[in-house]
């Protein structure tokens, strides 16, 4: 008689990965948590190696994927890059030539998609708004995607750069009256490129933090629209659609932090960004 020697390949659950180049990541992943609280997540912040927004293309992808690595390395199966600059420089390479190394049902995600399928719909005029790093806003991600998803509807795309608000707003120091100057202006440089714009996306997950005060710069009417809501439902409707992955998500509802710089100073920022305690390990990439 044939003897049939079977194996069993164990499945190995981990939690949900969660990335930035700092401390802005944090608002998207209390957005996250706050819809989806049964999954684990790990979030990573590069601080040490923060800002990464005026950096060169070559840079952002060889950091980025270090950091995926790490977080694939750390049992994670799913990876949300909750930076625009690191989904507009990075994630398309990343996507194309790395995952293949690693195991067929690892993901990564970005922050510019879910963004963009909402505001090709929630726009009136038609007349968008984009506020972001140098990085962001010259790899143009948001205009080509916007084009690609919004073939019904004819949309116009005005971008801008604000290289002062990350350092600002890492800083602590964006409630004075230099960083307001600074606000105010690239709002008004922003809107006078149109005067139809009628939403403005915050294009950097940072920007969360001074939303209150570029409100104060917006004229009624024009809607300034943060990411973390948007990723959070994205990301419940893709777990939903895709169930095999999802199996592999741990479902505890833990929530760790790493940062690639000194634990004190992070935990300390990171409150602010998080909304609660933060208690964080220190690691290299
Ligand atoms: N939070 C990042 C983003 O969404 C940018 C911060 C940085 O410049 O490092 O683009």
């Amino acid at each position: 008689m044939d003897t049939f020697i079977c194996f069993i390949i164990p499945m190995i659950m981990g939690p949900i990965g969660v990335f930035d180049s700092g401390y802005g990541g944090l608002t998207v992943l209390r957005s996250i948590v706050d819809r989806l609280p049964q999954y684990d997540y790990l979030y990573l912040g590069d601080n040490a190696r923060n800002p990464y927004g005026s950096r060169s293309f070559d840079v952002i992808y060889h950091y980025t994927k270090q950091a995926v690595d790490y977080l694939f390395s750390q049992g994670c199966e799913l990876i949300i890059l909750a930076c625009n600059t690191a989904s507009a420089k990075a994630l398309r390479t990343i996507q194309q030539n790395d995952l293949e190394r690693w195991v067929d049902h690892k993901r990564v995600l970005g922050v510019i998609r879910p963004s963009v399928e909402h505001l090709i719909h929630s726009s009136q005029s038609g007349v968008i708004g984009i506020l972001g790093t140098e990085g962001t806003v010259k790899s143009d991600s948001y205009p080509l995607e916007i084009a690609k998803f919004s073939l019904q509807r004819k949309m116009e795309v005005w971008q801008h750069a604000c290289p002062m608000w990350v350092p600002l707003i890492e800083d602590n120091s964006f409630d004075t009256e230099g960083a307001h100057y600074f606000i105010s202006k690239d709002i008004d440089i922003l809107l006078s490129k149109s005067k139809d714009i009628d939403t403005i996306l915050l294009g950097c997950t940072h920007y969360p933090l001074v939303k209150n005060i570029i409100e104060k710069y917006v004229p009624n009417g024009v809607e300034v629209l943060s990411q973390g809501d948007l990723v959070a439902q994205s990301l419940e409707d893709y777990l939903r659609r895709h169930s095999d992955l999802d199996a592999l998500c741990l479902k505890k509802g833990n929530v760790r932090f790493l940062t690639t710089e000194s634990t004190l100073l992070f935990d300390e920022r990171a409150t602010q960004f998080y909304g609660s305690k933060v208690h964080s390990k220190q690691i290299d990439l």
